[in-house]
């Protein structure tokens, strides 16, 4: 229980990977927040299920691209908490399409959720971060598209690596006031948002995976807890590709 009397904020956290950090965090004793778009129903039935121990886990609806939803979120999590130990900006979407068909509400939509979402929730937490003087850890999901590059997913590949230059510029940033800022870049995830391709495509995904399969919201979380956890104390800027080996 390591993690005990810390305070956790996950966004995009009532499913899939979001989830899993939650329940991951939740496990080692961290107090959690569930933030997510979703109906409150939807959060609040996720907060039954996560909830075993004496720790608290709390939801808070709140659109990520809006800023002022955002800063009301944290001062709700200040208000009650005192404080904010750790951030995983995990909300993400995708909108494909070849780049010619491209809408352009599809590209605003993806660089919105992906990468403003980001930077608005790292700016507020950060400022709270700085004047505990206990320091805190950042981690923000990408994607290894965010590295090579996908057809069809020009939005998202393009806000996956502005992540990556996002986490590097905030860890130079906020290393002196022992923030860590990390990336993890995962591969092929079973998720909602993976499940939906077709059989023929995953197998061929598999083919190309030297570990031979798609990777599990718990090999995610696994890093995500790693990269929280004190064990990665001296490790702050750094991108850690989750991926079975596919993209070396
Ligand atoms: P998911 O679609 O299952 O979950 C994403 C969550 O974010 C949803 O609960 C959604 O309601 C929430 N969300 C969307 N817009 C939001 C907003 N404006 N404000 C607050 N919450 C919002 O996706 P999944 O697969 O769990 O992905 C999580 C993260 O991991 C994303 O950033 C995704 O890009 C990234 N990722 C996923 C991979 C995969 O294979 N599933 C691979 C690489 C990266």
């Amino acid at each position: 229980m390591e993690l005990y009397d810390k305070v956790a904020l996950i966004t995009g956290a009532a499913r899939g990977i979001g989830r899993a950090i939650a329940l991951k965090l939740y496990t080692h004793g961290a107090n959690i927040v569930i933030n997510d778009i979703v109906s409150e129903n939807e959060i609040n039935q996720n907060l039954q299920e996560i909830k075993k121990g004496t720790n608290e886990v709390i939801g808070i609806k709140a659109d990520i691209t809006k800023l002022d939803e955002v800063e009301k979120m944290i001062k709700e999590i200040i208000k009650k908490f005192g404080k904010i130990d750790f951030l995983v900006n995990n909300a993400g979407i995708i909108r494909d399409s070849l780049l010619i068909r491209m809408k352009e509400g599809d590209w605003d939509a993806v660089i919105n959720v992906n990468l403003k979402g980001a930077f608005n929730c790292s700016r507020t937490v950060a400022k709270y971060m700085m004047r505990q003087k206990t320091g805190g850890k950042i981690v923000n999901i990408s994607s290894v598209i965010g590295l090579i590059g996908n057809i069809g997913q020009s939005n998202y590949a393009a806000s996956k690596a502005g992540i990556i230059g996002l986490t590097k510029s905030m860890a130079k940033e906020l290393a002196l006031r022992n923030i860590n800022v990390n990336a993890v870049a995962p591969g092929f995830i079973e998720t909602d948002m993976t499940q939906k391709l077709p059989e023929k495509i995953r197998s061929g995904l598999q083919e190309k995976i030297p570990l031979r399969r798609l990777g599990t919201v718990e090999d995610v979380a696994q890093v995500v807890y790693f990269l929280i956890s004190e064990a990665s104390d001296y490790i702050t800027g750094q991108v850690i590709k989750v991926d079975g080996g596919m993209v070396m």
